[in-house]
């Protein structure tokens, strides 16, 4: 046996085999073929060769397959071509069919090996390789031996065309979510992102935790659906409600839980209250729901219960979608006065209000006040907490608290979406949530955060004299940069981006058309130096725009 594919795993050579056996065994028409050299008639150091039709394709295993494709294939191919150059052109183009339908990178035997069981000359052989390589079909590769081409790259643009009709013209959603989640270049300064860059994340529990958790003899089993129960009763706890472990629903991170109530507790063209501005990836797993979003202005002290009530009059909507700490982007803590008030209304009209505690570990200065949840007995309120933003963007978790018919909807839609949190994830979450070190960690966070947030905001207030701050947040890890009326946001985000300084256009924020340019400033990622730095690019792009 002298062909053996260039690799020595044995499925490779399986499939070798197999395809080879295949390029063989499918030949149409009687073709030259079936002979062994112990089987080939020498006439006058000339091999004559049968014509045969060829058998059905043989079962007889894998060395079977390879011996009938090395021996009656490509070599008597080659031994036809070599001893007959009246019909060199004929052999060479069945050689060329049989390479075609070979596996690409198999291997060739050596060029001796063909002289010697051929009985051909060198010039013979180097002559119809050599062809065969400059049209690409097989390849020398030094040391190594002569192999079948590698595959081709395909030159010719794929046709989705037809996707189009397909999809039809129900719209996809932007590209804002995707540009939120997208790095920025490692060389820019990024004002972009909530997420925490790497010094300020608990690293060094983070890693103790994981090695605990991947070392628990469960650690790669299932869980119950809704999660680690211990993790669930710390997420109840927390929101201060009486609410338990059985109210909790763990997903892999908030957008998954906005995602999954706007799905599992609403149908498309429901309508959806939500704040102008708000979070970009609420508005997006709305519309991804098909829910009709409803914008309700807010002001400095978060939602105005009067238009909230004004657009549930109006809408008859069950849903309602607030952050009331430190709202994205806004920065506005919806107002305690208020607060009692906004749970009235919604009450009042039977619906659901989706309060987003993504902010609930960042106050900088006072504590904000408790989760709405907790004033709400009957069920009301959708309580949804992540651990990405005072851990890791990567460590997906949150936990989702809901009562009553509402619950087993949004516990029997997770299991429908995903099944279940990775068990892991889940206990890594428990142990950094409840290490020792944690308060130390939130301690030092909001430290950093503050002369990062101080920062920003005094060099906002020197070097853009024209830009208005919509406030200065008491905590989260942004604040709301009204440009100068004038501006076009798209030029300013683009040209900052150019020269350095990635920002968070601020229109994404807006459900309908932006009342003015915004910009949403980050100061999750980059420290107090290079937020200054930043303020003066951005300074410089305004000072140039037309
Ligand atoms: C207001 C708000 N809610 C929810 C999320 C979702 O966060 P995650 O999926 O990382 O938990 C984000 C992310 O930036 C956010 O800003």
């Amino acid at each position: 046996m002298i062909w053996r594919g260039g690799n020595s795993d044995s499925c490779r050579q399986a499939r070798i085999a197999a395809a080879t056996a295949a390029a063989i065994t499918d030949r149409p028409a009687p073709t030259i073929s079936g002979l062994k050299d112990r089987s080939a008639a020498v006439v006058a150091g000339k091999v004559r060769l049968k014509q045969m039709t060829p058998s059905e394709p043989s079962a007889s295993g894998t060395a079977v397959a390879i011996d009938a494709a090395f021996a009656v294939g490509p070599e008597v191919l080659l031994l036809a071509l070599m001893n007959d150059d009246s019909n060199s052109a004929s052999a060479q183009g069945r050689l060329e069919h049989l390479i075609k339908a070979l596996p690409p990178e198999s291997r060739l035997p050596s060029y001796r090996e063909l002289q010697q069981r051929y009985r051909v000359g060198p010039a013979t052989v180097r002559r119809v390789l050599a062809d065969l390589t400059r049209r690409g079909l097989v390849e020398t590769r030094p040391g190594s031996g002569t192999y079948t081409a590698p595959p081709r790259l395909t030159t010719s643009p794929a046709d989705v065309s037809w996707q189009t009709l397909a999809l039809g013209t129900k719209a996809g959603l932007g590209a804002d979510l995707e540009r939120m989640v997208t790095p920025s270049p490692a060389d820019a300064i990024s004002m972009a992102s909530g997420f925490l860059d790497e010094r300020l994340q608990p690293l060094g529990l983070l890693a103790a935790a994981a090695t605990r958790a991947a070392r628990r003899p469960q650690a790669w089993n299932r869980l119950p659906a809704q999660g680690l129960s211990e993790l669930r009763a710390h997420f109840a706890t927390e929101t201060g409600a009486a609410l338990t472990a059985q109210n909790v629903v763990i997903t892999p991170g908030g957008q998954a839980a906005l995602s999954a109530v706007f799905r599992h507790l609403a149908g498309p063209g429901d309508p959806v209250i939500v704040e102008s501005p708000t979070y970009v990836g609420a508005l997006a797993a709305a519309r991804g729901a098909g829910l009709r979003l409803v914008p309700v202005p807010g002001d400095r002290d978060g939602m105005q219960p009067q238009a909230l009530s004004d657009a549930l009059v109006r809408t008859s909507a069950k849903l309602v979608y607030l952050q009331p700490r430190y709202s994205n982007p806004a920065g506005t803590v919806l107002g305690r006065h208020r607060r009692r008030e906004v749970l009235d209304v919604v009450v009042a009209h039977g619906a659901f209000l989706l309060e987003d505690d993504w902010m609930r570990d960042f106050d900088l200065g006072q504590p904000s006040p408790p989760p709405l949840v907790g004033m709400d007995d009957d069920g009301h309120v959708i309580y949804l907490r992540s651990v990405s933003k005072p851990i890791a963007p990567g460590l997906r978790v949150a936990g989702l608290a809901a009562r009553g018919p509402a619950l087993v909807r949004l516990r029997r839609g997770r299991i429908s979406d995903d099944l279940f949190v990775a068990p892991v994830l889940q206990q890594i979450a428990l142990d950094v949530l409840t290490a020792p070190g944690w308060s130390r960690h939130l301690g030092s966070l909001r430290r950093a955060l503050r002369e990062r947030r101080d920062a920003l905001v005094g060099a906002i207030t020197a070097k853009l004299p024209n830009c208005q701050l919509f406030i200065v947040p008491a905590g989260g890890v942004h604040v709301w940069l009204r440009l100068p009326d004038s501006c076009s946001e798209p030029d300013v985000v683009a040209r900052a981006a150019a020269a350095g300084l990635v920002v968070g256009p601020g229109r994404m924020c807006f459900p309908g058309e932006p009342p003015a340019p915004y910009l949403r400033l980050s100061y999750a990622e980059a420290d107090g130096p290079a937020l200054v730095t930043g303020i003066g690019i951005l300074a410089a792009v305004l000072d140039d725009s037309p």
